[in-house]
């Protein structure tokens, strides 16, 4: 599932992230490739806002297209109404359009391996500290634990199900897991599953990119 919904506030385009140009195709364009270049999906579904629902079944003919909601979970939510029969069910944020294919593979290979709940994360490389409103620095956090968490988050479908039959306040799919009790399990993730969320990170992307392809 590639929700995709969202509007981009922090990016700033004026157009829905997910169909923001990136090379010279969209940013969904290109996530969906990359989920086709892992080899392990059947089905894929996206949710994406309103307005876009046709001109996005046009755009991917293979891929289920739903409306998203107002919040991510939302767009999750509707998602998952469309997976079918799947047992094994990936959430990837459409914005983490330059993902490895690696990737796909360990989170499916530890839910396969019998993980309800599984993400890609790396290890924090700056210093945290922990400040107060007046931007005074209270403490400065141990690192040592602490990961960065990316998508795809993959799960057990009963496990996502479950996870969205309860509350839907929490930043990932996986602390909804973890909100309805199921132990999650971290893989390594890889830099280049950034999420794009602002003007910087869609230069990178297009340089990364240009340095990829030649
Ligand atoms: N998303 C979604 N439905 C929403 C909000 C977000 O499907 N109501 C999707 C986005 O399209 C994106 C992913 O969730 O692929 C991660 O969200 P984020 O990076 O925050 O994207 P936006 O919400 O679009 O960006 P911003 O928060 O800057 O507005
Ligand atoms: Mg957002």
């Amino acid at each position: 599932m590639i929700p995709a919904a969202g509007s981009g506030t922090r990016l700033g385009a004026g157009t829905p992230k997910a169909f923001v140009e990136l090379g010279g195709r969209t940013i969904l364009e290109r996530c969906v490739e990359g989920v086709g270049a892992a080899g392990l999906v059947d089905v894929v579904v996206v949710a994406v806002p309103e307005e876009l629902v046709d001109h996005t079944a046009a755009l991917l003919p293979d891929v289920r297209v739903v409306v998203g909601g107002a919040e991510r979970s939302h767009s999750v939510r509707a998602a998952l109404t469309e997976i079918g029969d799947a047992d094994v069910v990936l959430v990837h944020d459409a914005a983490r359009t330059l993902t490895p294919p690696a990737v796909f593979g360990r989170v499916v290979d530890a839910v396969r391996a019998g993980a309800p709940a599984v993400v890609p994360a790396l290890p924090v490389a700056d210093t945290l500290k922990r400040v107060d409103d007046g931007g005074r620095v209270i403490s400065t956090v141990d690192r040592g634990p602490l990961r960065a968490v990316q998508t795809p988050q993959g799960f057990a479908v009963e496990a996502l199900r479950a996870a969205y039959r309860g509350s839907t306040v929490a930043t990932d799919d996986a602390g909804l897991a973890e909100l309805a009790g199921y132990p999650v399990q971290v893989v390594a993730g890889d830099a280049l599953a950034f999420k794009i969320t602002t003007a910087f990170d869609l230069r990178l992307a297009e340089l990364l990119l240009g340095a990829m392809t030649g």
